[in-house]
């Protein structure tokens, strides 16, 4: 991380992942880079679809990508898309995240824009969680 806590390797992750991006219906191309603390770097970028409901975003695609190599914990996750502030993910992402996030307060999120950087945590972008219910501990399968 540099000094002003932005991650340049993943933020530059990101914009690449963004330029992939299959968004021919909202014209907004999204990348995110997800770090996992027991593995590499992941990436993804929106894909959406005629029926426009089936659209996946690109943190999720980012989050597929590493669960699919094995890898369970994230460290650290980029988003990037062309726009004047920073993009943030969308509540149903903060969900999927927060799964691979077993100390949300510990991961960090970069919101990054075309000129400008946020750094956040998971904690704060999704106060509250929602955890799995007892009997259902996370990790039990795999
Ligand atoms: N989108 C993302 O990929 N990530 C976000 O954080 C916000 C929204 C996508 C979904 C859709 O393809 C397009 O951006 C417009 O909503």
């Amino acid at each position: 991380m540099d000094p002003a806590g932005t991650d340049p390797e993943l933020a530059a992750a990101a914009r690449a992942a963004a330029a992939a991006s299959y968004s021919p219906y909202s014209g907004f191309a999204v990348g995110a880079a997800v770090r996992w603390a027991d593995g590499g770097v992941s990436t993804g970028t929106n894909v959406e679809n005629a029926s426009h409901p089936l659209a996946v975003c690109a943190e999720r695609n980012a989050v597929a990508a590493g669960v699919g190599r094995g890898w369970r914990r994230i460290a650290a996750v980029a988003v990037w898309a062309d726009v004047a502030g920073v993009v943030s993910p969308c509540g149903g992402c903060r969900q999927v995240l927060a799964e691979f996030a077993p100390d949300p307060g510990a991961v960090v999120v970069h919101l990054l824009g075309r000129e400008r950087a946020e750094t956040v945590t998971l904690a704060e972008l999704l106060p509250r969680a929602f955890g799995p219910p007892p009997g259902l501990r996370r990790g039990s399968r795999g």
